[in-house]
């Protein structure tokens, strides 16, 4: 059996920051409110020229040099987003292009804030396929496009990030378990979504006016859904691996909320100090969410080679997901 591994990650993220303090003069919100709800001091946000893809290409360029490999191995790119250039052509083929890997297949992958862990699930089970070997896996959000600036309860919570892995056929297992799924009964855009703009409400001056094109959230909803699911996610993955969460070096939650990621902590049984958190910096970044954190974690020395990294994520869908590392 074929094995996959993680060999370089990257991530980028813009320089702008809007902190709690800037909001509370956009919306009637306070630093206080936010911060005690969600964890959140600041977030990112991209430059007006950017688009998603842009926020890829530089994520995929720092991964493509950590992982020391030419962009013309990469045989397949998968972009995980929910904010895409457009509806097509998918932003997967505006990366390719933009890190010359002219030898990859290249699509976009729509599973909300769980995108990266599906991205990765498919990832592996591509090069266990034997159809691919090198497989660039982006998770990448422009988020501040997407929600309402005048809904303070929801333009909080999101920033913009992308985050990049290469993952390629390796003799030792790195990849060890990964674990999707997904239950549609909550695929309503009014509990997590955005109601309008694709073929069920395409765009029209109502739709508009009525700010149809941006995010809607029912937040406890997704608050209660979020705690419960996040940690079974966790533990069906342990499960299939054989590994108790004693054994974890570090663990990677989706990034939405502090208050979502202490109850996780209590449910999953894990000393608190091995739970990378940081979203008090970025906010929810949803796709690229769980790879900026890893990236980081990379970089700042809290996940070394060898360390045992477990990823849990939930999104809209709804669907959910986790994966064990060995970096
Ligand atoms: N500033 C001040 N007050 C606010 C704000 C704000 N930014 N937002 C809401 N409020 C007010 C509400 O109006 C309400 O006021 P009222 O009592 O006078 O009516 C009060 O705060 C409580 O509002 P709730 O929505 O009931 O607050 P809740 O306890 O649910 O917290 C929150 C809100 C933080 C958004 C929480 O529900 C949450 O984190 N939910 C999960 C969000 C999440 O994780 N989303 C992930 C998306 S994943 C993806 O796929 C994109």
């Amino acid at each position: 059996m074929r094995s996959s591994a993680l060999i370089g990650t990257g991530s980028y993220l813009p320089d702008k920051i809007l902190t709690n303090f800037d909001l509370e003069k956009m919306v009637d919100t306070s630093n206080e409110w936010i911060l005690k709800m969600t964890g959140i001091s600041e977030r990112r946000i991209a430059d007006e020229k950017m688009a998603t893809s842009d926020l890829g290409i530089r994520a995929a360029r720092r991964a493509i040099k950590s992982a020391d490999i030419d962009p013309l191995e990469i045989d397949m790119i998968i972009v995980s987003t929910a904010t895409p250039d457009s509806a097509f052509p998918s932003t997967a083929c505006s990366v390719q292009n933009g890190i010359g890997a002219k030898k990859a297949s290249s699509f976009d992958l729509s599973a909300a804030c769980s995108g990266f862990v599906y991205g990765l699930d498919l990832a592996d089970g591509m090069i266990k396929s034997s159809r691919y070997d090198t497989i660039l896996v982006i998770g990448a959000e422009i988020f501040s496009r997407i929600v309402n600036w005048e809904d303070r309860s929801t333009c909080v919570l999101f920033g913009d990030a992308a985050g990049a892995a290469i993952i390629q056929v390796s003799e030792e297992p790195g990849i060890l378990a990964s674990y999707c799924g997904a239950d549609g009964a909550y695929a309503d855009a009014n509990l997590l979504g955005i109601p309008a703009g694709g073929s069920r409400i395409p765009a029209n001056a109502a739709t508009i006016d009525q700010k149809l094109h941006t995010v809607k959230m029912r937040g406890q909803e997704v608050f209660k859904l979020a705690v419960r699911i996040m940690p079974e996610a966790a533990q069906k993955t342990l499960d299939a691996a054989g590994v108790s969460i004693d054994q974890i070096d570090l663990v990677i939650p989706h990034q939405a909320n502090s208050r979502i990621i202490e109850a996780v902590i209590d449910r999953i049984g894990i000393d608190p100090e091995k739970m990378y958190v940081n979203v008090n910096q970025y906010g929810n970044t949803s796709a690229a969410s769980v790879i900026v954190a890893l990236d980081e974690a990379i970089s700042e020395g809290q996940a070394k080679v060898g360390d045992l990294i477990l990823l849990t994520v939930f999104g809209a869908g709804l669907t959910w997901g986790s994966a064990l590392i060995r970096l």
